[in-house]
């Protein structure tokens, strides 16, 4: 017999079981939470208990009769219980329609159903701890369109059309864009510096702007990479910054995230929009600088890459804000991943947990 007022057993198997009964079980609940008057009540009673035509009935046709002689012991058991069920259920309300009558609708003193507490994502709390730790040091927060255009990710920063420097932020771009100037093209941004350059066309110096943000690339996701990730990028811009401030700022920030014996050290490297660049290493905050499986046994962590602000950037901007004259300012800019700080701080070994949604994940967090 088949009716499809129960779902589909698949087997007689316990997994199969547990499916079947969860579903019934979820409907019954569902059904019970909005019973409203004694027609209604009855009305639900019909649906499971019938003699004829109940779902209850219905389950012991199509599943019970057909069951193989050791599954009669599991499907029993879940039976009775599913039954049990609809009994509580049905006291319940009826002492309700009782308590209606006699004028005590709501019982103030039975315990309420207790909501899950939420709590903030580790990214969350990461990027607001980013944002505390920057703004107190005179920063405020910008942001800016995660669908960038190729002029605001790549030319403006000093990436020509074409030029290798592109091939470092493997690019994700939208379908469509072959009949725009390359400039105008639309792509997911690959890092939060675009910020940098929009934030200076809106407002004359001095800035100092720290840029949380989602970016993208085109990566194969693994237990360190995702095609998803955040930044927090940093921009300051006034008359006589320098590499010193630089330094001050970024040594005091990775002392503000992860203690104050973390040191830093900074490695010449390369980013088109930055001259000089540099590399900025924390002492490995497990081992304390010793050496150990996490820092590869260097005793050093690579963290963030910076840089004081390419003057070429500044003849970009300087076509909406004359006053970035690189005669007469310097800047420096830094960008760290998020995502690696949070993993470090929290001891997550695998980026995907991070985007799974898994909440069993998640409430080690609440
Ligand atoms: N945007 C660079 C990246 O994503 C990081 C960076 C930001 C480097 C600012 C220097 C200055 O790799």
């Amino acid at each position: 017999m088949s009716d499809d007022s129960i779902p589909q057993l698949r087997g007689y198997d316990d997994a199969s079981l547990d499916r079947a009964f969860a579903s019934l079980t979820a409907d019954l609940e569902r059904g019970a939470g909005s019973l409203n008057g004694a027609d209604a009540v009855e009305q639900f009673r019909l649906e499971w208990l019938g003699r004829k035509h109940g779902r209850l009935k219905t389950v012991s046709e199509a599943w019970l009769k057909t069951a193989p002689p050791e599954a009669r012991r599991p499907l029993g058991q879940r039976f009775n219980g599913l039954k049990e069920r609809i009994e509580a259920l049905l006291t319940d309300a009826a002492a309700g329609k009782h308590r209606a009558a006699t004028g005590a609708a709501i019982d103030v003193t039975l315990p309420g159903t207790r909501p899950q507490l939420g709590a903030e994502h580790p990214i969350v709390r990461t990027w607001h701890e980013a944002v505390r730790i920057f703004a107190a040091m005179g920063y405020s927060v910008g942001t800016g369109p995660e669908v960038e255009t190729d002029y605001y990710n790549f030319e403006s920063l000093n990436f020509p059309p074409n030029h290798p420097a592109r091939d470092t932020q493997d690019t994700l771009v939208v379908v469509g864009q072959e009949r725009k100037p390359l400039r105008d093209r639309l792509l997911m941004r690959t890092h939060t510096s675009p910020v940098q350059i929009r934030t200076m066309e809106q407002q004359p110096p001095p800035i100092r702007l720290v840029i949380p943000g989602k970016v993208h690339r085109n990566d194969a996701a693994d237990a360190t990479h995702s095609p998803i990730f955040h930044q927090v990028e940093g921009l300051c811009v006034d008359e006589g910054i320098t590499f010193g401030d630089l330094k001050g700022t970024l040594d005091h920030a990775m002392k503000a995230f992860f203690g104050s014996s973390v040191k830093t050290r900074f490695f010449p490297s390369f980013f088109p929009f930055t001259e000089p660049s540099a590399d900025v290493q924390i002492s490995c905050i497990f081992c304390g600088g010793k050496g150990c499986r996490k820092c590869k046994h260097s005793g050093w962590i690579e963290l963030l890459g910076c840089g004081m602000v390419d003057p070429a950037i500044f003849g970009f901007v300087r076509q909406k804000q004359p006053a970035y004259d690189p005669e007469k300012i310097s800047g420096f800019a830094f960008g760290m991943g998020l995502d690696r700080i949070a993993m470090m701080k929290y001891g997550i070994s695998d980026i995907g947990l991070l985007f799974s949604g898994d909440v069993r994940f998640l409430e080690q967090f609440a």
